[in-house]
């Protein structure tokens, strides 16, 4: 079916501009909070019958134009072989942190099939079950993002531990990118023959490094990354998410995405017209604008609406993922007024 939101992918025109929000399913849906009553977060992941049912709440509840698959970018790090947990008011915790040669050699390449297969079970149940409403949204972590956590084993403000190890020790940082690269590409392959019909990579650190640093330590691994999945799946769209990244477009649009996801401090017309109007925009409503009483939230959206001049090619999102305060109101009023506000016929 020919979704507006892949048509926009694709640059194509749409009767109006589609919508979904980064993290969509979440602790802001009392839905989602009823779930987590009966599983915690990582059970809710590994369980096909719990991911589908939290994936469709946002679709039921806010009318979103895309699903996107309800996991974690870390999942497949654990089947690398470090141990996953979330923990309460912390955040994820990886152990043992990677910070030697003989740490990087220990980690494994995860088999798809054998080692993720509650992740494509569940992509082939949601495609049955959102066939002919909504196209969905394959999703792994960039490998910069990645090693951050890797190396980090814990979120951090700055990552200067990972930093660290990467200028004092490039080897062992490469030899960790290597891996990582190796182990997304072939998982969103996965993701993809198994149902997904578009894979977003998912950035949140990138935008810590300067130009330089970027170019040397981060894109030539996320570069190698999309091209293999575009090799491997023609037409299927690839969208490349950095936060952060007012400083370094240029070189992220150089990894080769089809669509570039806009964090909120961009304007999103001089970032279109930097990138080049030949490749798509998804974003870049600031998350914290949910906040607002819904008259100021609109003057917003239209704002957005309005640098991106009807142009086939935009997808709207926030500029990062919605926060876990966010009235649930507002987020079923933000997709409205996008679907309102936008629309041709
Ligand atoms: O978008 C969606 O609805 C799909 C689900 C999704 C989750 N995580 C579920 C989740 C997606 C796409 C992610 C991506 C992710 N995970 C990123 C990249 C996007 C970003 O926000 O920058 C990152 C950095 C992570 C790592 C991660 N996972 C952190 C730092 C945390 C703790 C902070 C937090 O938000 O709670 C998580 C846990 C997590 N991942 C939760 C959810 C719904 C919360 C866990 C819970 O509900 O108990």
């Amino acid at each position: 079916m020919d979704y507006p939101f892949l048509r926009a992918c694709r640059r194509k025109e749409t009767d109006y501009t589609p919508v979904w929000i980064m993290r969509q399913a979440g602790r802001y849906l009392e839905e989602y909070r009823e779930v987590q009553k009966k599983a915690d977060f990582m059970t809710v992941c590994k369980t096909p019958d719990l991911t589908v049912e939290v994936t469709l709440q946002p679709i039921r509840i806010l009318g979103v134009d895309a699903a996107i698959l309800f996991s974690d970018i870390l999942t497949p790090v654990e089947t690398m072989g470090l141990k996953l947990q979330f923990i309460k008011g912390k955040g994820p915790v990886l152990e043992p942190p990677v910070k030697s040669m003989q740490a990087v050699d220990r980690l494994g390449i995860p088999d798809p099939e054998d080692d993720l297969g509650f992740v494509l079970e569940s992509i082939r149940i949601l495609r049955k079950e959102l066939e002919g409403k909504v196209p969905l949204i394959g999703f792994c972590g960039a490998p910069f993002t990645l090693a951050c956590y890797m190396i980090e084993g814990e979120t951090s403000k700055d990552y200067s531990g990972a930093k660290r190890l990467m200028f004092q020790a490039p080897h062992i940082f490469s030899a960790l990118m290597e891996k990582i690269t190796e182990t997304v590409s072939i998982y969103a392959d996965a993701q993809i023959k198994a149902g997904a019909q578009a894979i977003q990579f998912f950035d949140t650190w990138a935008g810590l490094l300067s130009r330089a640093d970027y170019r040397k330590y981060a894109l030539p691994y996320i570069k190698k990354a999309i091209s293999y999945v575009k090799k491997q799946n023609k037409g299927v769209p690839v969208i490349y998410y950095v936060n952060g990244s007012s400083t370094i477009l240029d070189l992220v649009k150089s990894a080769g995405s089809s669509v570039i996801g806009l964090d909120w401090r961009h304007d999103l017309d001089t970032a279109w017209e930097a990138l080049g109007h030949n490749v798509a925009v998804q974003g870049n409503l600031d998350p914290c604008t949910l906040f607002l009483p819904q008259d100021q939230l609109k003057k917003r959206v239209k704002d957005i609406l309005k640098r991106a001049g009807g142009r086939p090619g935009h997808i709207f999102n926030l500029g990062h993922g919605i926060l876990p305060p966010t009235p649930r109101e507002n987020a079923i009023a933000l997709v409205e007024m996008v679907h309102q506000l936008s629309r041709k016929k």
